[in-house]
């Protein structure tokens, strides 16, 4: 089984975009996927509950048939930071919920598992817990994707450079395209190819799907 951790250079960034992505990209060489996307904030009542936008993407894009409450157990109502949400509905969001919600994914044996975090990297999620020991204690390597505007050359360094301190691995980078034109985006590309020594997983475009699609199932192999 492969699995991976989803960071991004800030929220807004592609991360779910990209995600659902990886998961169909590995779902057409026949793998089952499943993502999981363990705290979320910021929820809509539909059809009778309520939930968050990401876990419904990552649940369509999972080939493993699985409920909203496998796919994001922490669903937080408020689209603020998760651990003030948490502390506004009296909950205190655990590494131990984070892992067995993750176990419970595990034991449906996919081959392939993306986990999204939210936000950035360093997230935190109670007084006393932050995003990056989970995924230590998780053991994941990191994809990062890098939302490409203005900025994001030192919002992937500074990315990159925390997961290395961190003590984990970066996987791969993908360079999401938020925008049909961004000014001289090859020359920024080109110099976050320089700077970055992890692989370049794949360049998304901004909303053509079937192409990024097709540009990320011909890389799959960067992820084996
Ligand atoms: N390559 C892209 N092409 C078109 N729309 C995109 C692309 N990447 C992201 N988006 C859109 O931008 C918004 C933010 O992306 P999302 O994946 O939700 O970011 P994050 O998970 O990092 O918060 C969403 O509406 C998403 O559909
Ligand atoms: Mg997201």
């Amino acid at each position: 089984m492969s699995v991976f951790f989803v960071t991004g250079t800030d929220t807004e960034v592609g991360k779910t975009y990209v995600s659902s992505l990886l998961l169909q990209a590995a779902a057409s060489v026949g793998k089952r996927t499943v993502g999981y996307k363990p705290v979320s904030a910021g929820c809509e009542f539909i059809n009778g509950e309520w939930s968050n936008e990401d876990a419904r993407a990552l649940q369509n894009a999972s080939s493993i048939e699985v409920s909203l409450q496998d796919v994001n157990p922490i669903a937080l109502k408020p689209p603020i930071a998760p651990h003030i949400a948490a502390k506004q509905a009296g909950l205190e969001i655990t590494q131990q919920n984070i892992i067995a919600g993750f176990e419970h994914l595990v034991a449906k044996q996919p081959d392939f598992m993306l986990v999204e975090g939210a936000g950035g990297w360093r997230l935190p999620l109670s007084s006393s817990l932050w995003m990056p020991e989970v995924v230590k204690a998780l053991k994941l390597d990191v994809i990062v994707v890098v939302g490409m505007r203005l900025g994001c050359l030192n919002h992937a360094m500074l990315t990159i450079d925390a997961i290395q301190r961190d003590g984990l691995k970066v996987k791969g980078w993908v360079a999401n395209q938020l925008s049909a034109q961004m000014p001289v985006y090859q020359d920024n590309l080109n110099t976050l190819k320089g700077a970055i020594s992890a692989p370049l997983i794949a360049e998304i475009p901004f909303s053509q799907s079937v192409e990024a699609l097709q540009r990320i199932i011909h890389r799959m192999e960067v992820l084996a």
